[in-house]
């Protein structure tokens, strides 16, 4: 594993940072360990820490009275969560569950504040990824309400490609894909529509399928599509 300063330095939020700065992020924070499955924060929870992803992976998501999830977002390592409650003072807006075994980096609430204050390459880079979210969620609004069960699957792979695709020659390699189950609950749908229109997808050549492996065979004509 990384040594903290190493981490913190490959953080977008932070890379503007010098070294002796980091140092101080790095002893002003702790780093907890989250089992596979294990909650991390719990919607309407109220909040007082920030948290960065120094190994592992984090799924955002809300539920109904009746046990349905819907996935906001998954986090992946260097991406934070946790600010929100921080800045609006309100309960957690969700729950966060790490997906795998999972190190986080923590941080106290005066300290994220001091931080925006003092540095605002921090703030400028919080409040663009804060942008990227918002335009994502925008997106998932789109899908989920104006859209066909192709559209809304289409919408969540290419957000996965987005997020963790490798892109060659034109087409986009997406190495595990979430079970069904997970991409019904990122595409507000059922796990039945999921495997038929994944199939559908693969009868048209638009994507190839091998277990946990998807191929985008032309990602700009898939964009296209679906836009
Ligand atoms: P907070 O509300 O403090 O706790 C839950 C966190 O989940 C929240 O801060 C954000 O960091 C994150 N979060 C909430 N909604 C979304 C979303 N739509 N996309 C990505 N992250 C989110």
């Amino acid at each position: 594993m990384l040594s903290n300063i190493e981490f913190l330095s490959n953080v977008p939020i932070f890379s503007e940072l010098e070294e002796e700065t980091l140092e101080k992020i790095a002893k002003s924070g702790v780093i907890q360990s989250f089992k596979k499955n294990s909650i991390i924060l719990n919607e309407e929870d109220s909040g007082s820490a920030f948290f960065v992803i120094a190994e592992g992976k984090v799924k955002i998501s809300r539920s109904s009275n009746d046990d349905k999830e819907v996935i906001l977002a998954m986090l992946n390592e260097s991406d934070f969560f946790g600010e929100m409650s921080l800045l609006d003072g309100m309960t957690r807006s969700a729950t966060v569950t790490a997906v795998e075994d999972s190190k986080i980096f923590i941080i106290q609430r005066a300290e994220f504040l001091d931080l925006l204050f003092k540095y605002p390459d921090v703030s400028v880079a919080l409040l663009t990824e804060l942008t990227k979210r918002l335009r994502a969620a925008t997106l998932k609004i789109k899908a989920l309400s104006l859209k066909d069960a192709e559209g809304k699957v289409a919408t969540v792979l290419l957000q996965i490609a987005d997020e963790v695709g490798k892109i060659r020659q034109g087409v986009v390699e997406i190495d595990h894909l979430p079970y069904q189950q997970e991409l019904a609950n990122m595409a507000g749908t059922s796990r039945e529509t999921i495997s038929r229109t994944l199939h559908s997808f693969a009868k048209k050549g638009l994507v190839e399928l091998d277990g946990s492996r998807l191929r985008i065979i032309d990602y700009e004509k898939f964009k296209e599509m679906f836009h």
